[in-house]
């Protein structure tokens, strides 16, 4: 068997976020039921009744890819290839236009799926840093600084998981002439656009900034359907038919309920109803995990996110981060993510955008673990 690195984290949610009682390891928000998504149309569900169940377009159906090309300025349909998932976009992507030993560098926090996709290939790994201590703001002297002929990719996530933190538009010019210098393509990744914590405008894509970035979306994230698993690339129309060519050995395509279904959501007459819908459990979710967190004083500290339904988390515990999970898994069943999975002990990824009668059943079992944990630490 080749060497094989997994992928810690879904590692984690795949085997136990299905038997928890409480699931705080999401990164999205509460998932929209069917009927919510044909609210403002309860006629739809007769047109999907009158759906061939035949192979779909296999890089998305017409109207889908027109949908989510409005979602980019300067794009058309050709822009664009549906994909299971973003994360399959992000595996086309890197399988695509990198090779083994070719250089790529990832911001550090990060989902950390294109960094296992990077290792199991040979590829040079290099990281740059969001700082903690500037607000997550990303280190682009760093950046700069490692930053050579040889790089063949910058891999960025924006908004980013963990952290929230959403890269500012004077940041974005700034990485893009980075790249551009050494002609390095971008994979942005940009499944958190639309879940915005404090603003109505979407964070801005990367796409179209230079001729070569490839980025992500997804229905799971801002959208609230993860089990449609839909997600895009956007980029190239020359890159993306190489992509394609991989996709077909891959996964072929999506199903085409899935493809329908996403193509009503991101229509432009329900497309403000869900965003609007995420958006509001992101705003009155965190509140509830700030005041939980203030309320265990010098226990947590935190960078309340620009986006994403996830709050990354210090903590002041006497315990490594994926003991303490695994404990709360054992003890509590509790699901939330160990900083571990970042590369960052002490730290805890726990997602907030939850009705609020199970996000409150969820974190008085953290609580109670807390305090075991204390009161352990303190008779030690
Ligand atoms: C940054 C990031 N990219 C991609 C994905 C995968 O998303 P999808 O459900 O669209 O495959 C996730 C899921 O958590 C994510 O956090």
């Amino acid at each position: 068997m080749s060497s094989f690195e997994p992928f810690v984290m879904e590692r984690m949610m795949s085997k136990f976020e299905q038997s928890v009682d409480y699931n705080l390891s999401e990164s999205g928000v509460h998932p929209m039921l069917l009927s919510e998504l044909f609210a403002d149309d309860p006629g739809f569900i007769e047109e999907l009744l009158a759906t061939d169940i035949n192979y779909p377009h296999v890089n998305g159906i017409p109207e889908l890819r027109e949908n989510i090309s409005r979602l980019y300025e300067g794009a058309n349909p050709e822009n664009v290839l549906v994909t299971v998932g973003a994360i399959e976009a992000n595996y086309l992507t890197v399988r695509t236009l990198l090779s083994a030993g070719d250089e790529i560098v990832i911001m550090s926090p990060n989902y950390m799926q294109i960094w296992g996709i990077a290792k199991n290939h040979g590829l040079n790994i290099k990281t740059f840093n969001l700082r903690e201590e500037n607000g997550w703001t990303p280190d682009l002297e760093e950046l700069e600084s490692i930053v050579t002929p040889e790089t063949k990719m910058i891999a960025v996530c924006n908004p980013n998981n963990p952290t929230g933190r959403a890269t500012t538009l004077e940041e974005i010019d700034r990485i893009v002439a980075i790249a551009e210098k050494v002609g390095a393509w971008i994979l942005a990744d940009e499944v958190y656009a639309g879940a915005e914590r404090e603003t109505d405008e979407q964070t801005p894509s990367f796409y179209g900034l230079y001729d070569r970035v490839i980025a992500m979306g997804s229905m799971s994230k801002a959208y609230g359907l993860p089990g449609l698993r839909i997600g895009w690339a956007a980029g190239p129309e020359k890159t993306l038919d190489d992509m394609w060519a991989r996709h077909e050995y891959i996964a072929l395509s999506a199903t085409m309920l899935s493809n329908k279904l996403a193509a009503l959501a991101l229509s432009p007459g329900v497309r403000p109803r869900i965003i609007a819908r995420t958006r509001k459990y992101i705003r009155d979710g965190f509140p509830v995990l700030k005041e939980w967190m203030d309320s265990h004083e010098g226990v947590f500290k935190i960078v309340p996110p620009d986006a994403a339904a996830i709050a990354f988390a210090r903590y002041d515990l006497d315990i490594n981060s994926t003991e303490f999970v695994t404990r709360l898994m054992n003890e509590k069943s509790v699901l939330i993510v160990p900083g571990d999975h970042f590369g960052l002990d002490n730290f805890v990824r726990i997602s907030f955008g939850l009705p609020h009668d199970y996000l409150n059943a969820a974190l008085n079992r953290i609580h109670d673990l807390i305090m075991e944990i204390k009161g352990k630490s303190a008779t030690a």
